[in-house]
């Protein structure tokens, strides 16, 4: 059985965990592969909101395989966080859970060297996380870092290397800072040790063998992606389903559905280009009515119109086989919804997403009516306001690919699969 993977289209937050979460039931198995505790990734059933960050969104439910695979970077103190927020939920989550051994390790320091590097920057910061995503990866790619196999092997001598080179690295910076989470850090290594620590590409082979169900769960954004993001506004890891090939140690054969997943709208935490965004009060009614703050960090999320160059440019990276509509209610109250199809770049028109977003870009827009009907409480597409279907009829012949869910809240509750 192929593996399916789910991915963010846009600059994250499109409501992965909720939909992944949707999805379970049809899996055997679900898998992060690649990303950190940059992800937030928000659930919510029975009246309990629950924020994932590591952890695949398939822990709560019966009878899944969760497996952090290779491409991810773990850190120790917010798996640990994340583990015991579970285990109170009376989730018996060591036989639920397994890690590659392959997965990187973000240590203490990598946390201040991203923070250093942040401000060194200033203006032209980032807007990361500061989980020191980029500087675990860095070492990855550098061939330093320290992997969950590490922790069987010497591990506090090769920790105190790997730290002793970041203090070095440190010094190039005017930045001042405390090591003071250390004793939580080997609390979180031995929270790690209770798991079993897998080659997890093994396994994975197994299980398409015994034709178990496999879905992949991505984290971020496909603007997001290192290589065809908003470079340098990005993260440090391949968002695209290329990258959840590389991170789970699968061949490109293995692959089976690539589930797009997109807001109605459009929105981005952190600095960069956005193109289409609002800055005025559709800009606010986006943020308030969608509560548009970040998972992770809390911070408002830039808000704007749905950006159809920018969808397409990442439907075509993935190759992109059903979409997921998402916060479709947020644009319940709108009287007219526009859709960007193109962009002025210096008075030429073009529906290609351009190497610099950073050039003057005039979206062009079309506009559609809105439905004025609250979706919340519906859970049967005969029920849809005949604006949205025009509105998801133009969709599907702009992207030419069929929606196939429409979520309309974040309760578990409120999708339609059409
Ligand atoms: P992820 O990182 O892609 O998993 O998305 P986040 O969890 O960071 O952000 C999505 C936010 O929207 C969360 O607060 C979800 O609870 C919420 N959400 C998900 N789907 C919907 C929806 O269809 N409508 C509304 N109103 N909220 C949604
Ligand atoms: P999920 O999985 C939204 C953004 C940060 C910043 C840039 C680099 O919840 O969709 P990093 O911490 O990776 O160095 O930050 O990427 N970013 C996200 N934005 N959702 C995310 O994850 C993100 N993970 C990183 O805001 O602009
Ligand atoms: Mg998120």
């Amino acid at each position: 059985m192929k593996i399916d993977v789910l991915l963010g289209l846009q600059w994250g937050d499109e409501g992965k965990g909720k939909v992944v979460d949707v999805l379970t039931p049809r899996y055997d198995v679900i898998t992060r592969f690649q990303g950190g505790p940059n992800a937030g990734h928000t659930l919510e059933f029975n009246n309990i909101k629950h924020i994932l960050h590591n952890i695949p969104s398939g822990i709560f439910r019966d009878e899944t395989l969760n497996i952090i695979t290779n491409g991810v970077v773990i850190d120790p103190i917010v798996f640990k966080r994340e583990v015991e927020s579970i285990e109170k939920m009376g989730v018996d989550i060591t036989s639920k859970l397994v890690i590659s051994t392959k997965a990187h390790i973000i240590l203490p320091t990598h946390r201040i060297l991203d923070a250093a590097s942040e401000s060194a920057k200033g203006k032209s910061k980032i807007g990361s996380t500061l989980k020191g995503i980029g500087p675990t990866y860095m070492d990855k790619t550098g061939r330093n870092g320290l992997r969950i196999g590490d922790i069987a092997y010497n591990f506090n001598d090769k920790y105190e290397a790997l730290k002793n080179k970041h203090f070095n690295l440190l010094k190039l910076y005017d930045y001042d800072y405390s090591l003071d989470d250390e004793k939580q850090f080997f609390e979180g290594i031995e929270t790690i040790k209770r798991f079993q620590l897998v080659d997890s590409e093994f396994i994975l082979y197994d299980l398409m063998e015994q034709d178990k169900k496999i879905l992949a769960e991505g984290a971020q954004g496909t603007l997001l992606d290192i290589d065809f993001g908003s470079y340098p506004f990005v993260t440090s890891s391949n968002t695209i389903c290329a990258g959840a090939c590389t991170g789970m140690g699968v061949a490109p054969s293995a692959i089976g559905e690539v589930y797009g997943i997109f807001k109605a709208y459009c929105t981005r935490v952190g600095s960069g280009p956005f193109p289409t965004e609002l800055l005025n009060e559709d800009g606010d009614n986006l943020r308030n009515i969608g509560n548009e703050f970040g998972s992770t960090t809390g911070r408002p999320r830039r808000c704007g119109w749905l950006d159809l160059v920018a969808l397409k440019y990442s439907m075509m990276l993935n190759g992109v086989t059903q979409l997921i509509m998402t916060k479709t209610d947020v644009l319940d109250s709108f009287e007219n919804i526009k859709i960007a199809t193109a962009y002025k770049v210096n008075d030429e028109v073009t529906d290609r997403f351009p190497y610099s977003l950073d050039v003057s870009i005039e979206p062009v827009y079309t506009e559609l009516p809105g439905w004025n009907t609250n979706l919340t409480g519906v859970r049967d597409k005969e029920q849809f306001p005949p604006e949205l279907v025009d509105y998801i009829k133009f969709l599907e012949k702009e992207l030419q690919v069929p929606v196939k869910f429409v979520s309309v809240g974040p309760d578990r509750e409120q999708i339609i699969e059409l």
